[in-house]
């Protein structure tokens, strides 16, 4: 395993085909699972690791970020990564940067508003990253369900070589998405968080017993939700995964997606249906058997 600084070092150490899976660090399973799927399909699994100044709307967000370069090392080693690229903001954004990625319409919606420039920052970064790793595959998480949709739609816009392909969630063992965030809940806000986990279960269970009509999938959502006195809901949507687009009826492969507080804490999660009229399956993603090494045991 190998730590880089910069692209040109990154790709001179790269052979055969190459997965990259981006991240900003802080690893959980879920970033794990990425570097599992990259594993099974390229020669070198080329892992980044860079907290993106741009992507972040508010400053005290990015300054408690958690950052463990250390830990981060071993356990992508442990996972099956050759290479963490961990770049300085020097290399990342050398002098002024004047250009940026936009993708317009699917930015539009979900987290766009609430969010405001994230997606921009997220696109330049992720363009930054093709351009100067030269992945023949890239690896995005699930979770990150409109993220995922943008990079798809900007790699095929903007005529990037090489694949994107998306990952199942993982979850804790009681069904809440992983993410380094959970580790501000307490016990209290972790028992409310797991009601959106369960809602949007619920609904998957709904879509593939037939139910088309959005109402009716997010309804299944907001009575879990109701049960949780302090959860504070964004939004609960369905969207189509190629556009982001808020539907009123499951027609094509879509995503029913939550957002909301849990005391001081943002989380988001989903659910994707995939197929078509005939018949949708929900990705569930997969569950931990044991506690995530977010909680600092042995898992
Ligand atoms: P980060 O939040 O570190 O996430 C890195 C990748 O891990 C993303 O593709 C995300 O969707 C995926 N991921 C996070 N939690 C997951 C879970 N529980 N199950 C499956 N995958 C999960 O997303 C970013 O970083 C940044 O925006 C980035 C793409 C690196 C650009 O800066």
């Amino acid at each position: 395993m190998r730590i880089t600084k910069t692209f040109a070092e990154t790709r001179t150490a790269t052979a055969g085909r190459v997965g990259l899976v981006p991240t900003m660090g802080f690893l959980h399973e879920g970033h794990l699972s990425l570097i599992e799927a990259a594993r099974d399909g390229s020669d070198t699994v080329v892992m980044s690791l860079f907290v993106n100044p741009l992507q972040f709307d508010r400053d005290s967000d990015l300054a408690k970020y958690p950052k463990d370069l250390e830990r981060d090392v071993d356990l992508a080693a442990a996972a099956g990564a050759d290479i963490v690229f961990a770049p300085e903001a020097d290399e990342m954004y050398p002098g002024e940067q004047l250009t940026r990625v936009n993708v317009n319409r699917l930015s539009d919606e979900m987290e766009g508003p609430n969010r405001p420039g994230h997606f921009e920052g997220v696109a330049t970064v992720v363009a930054k990253l093709l351009a100067g790793i030269q992945p023949d595959r890239s690896y995005f998480g699930r979770k990150d369900a409109q993220q995922l949709a943008i990079v798809r739609r900007m790699v095929s816009d903007l005529s990037f070589p090489g694949e994107v392909l998306g990952v199942p969630i993982v979850r804790e063992a009681e069904g809440l998405a992983l993410s380094s965030r959970n580790i501000f809940l307490s016990v209290e806000e972790r028992a409310a968080a797991l009601t959106l986990s369960r809602g949007l279960l619920a609904a998957g269970d709904l879509a593939e017993a037939g139910e088309r009509d959005a109402g009716r999938l997010i309804a299944a959502v907001l009575v879990e939700i109701g049960t949780a006195p302090d959860i504070s809901l964004e939004y609960v949507t369905l969207a189509s995964q190629e556009l982001v687009q808020p539907l009123d009826e499951l027609d094509r492969p879509a995503f029913l997606a939550v957002a909301a507080w849990s005391g001081g804490t943002r989380l988001i999660d989903n659910v994707h249906f995939d197929g078509d009229e005939a018949g949708f399956v929900a990705d569930r993603g997969s569950r931990l058997k044991t506690k995530s090494i977010l909680y600092g045991g042995e898992g």
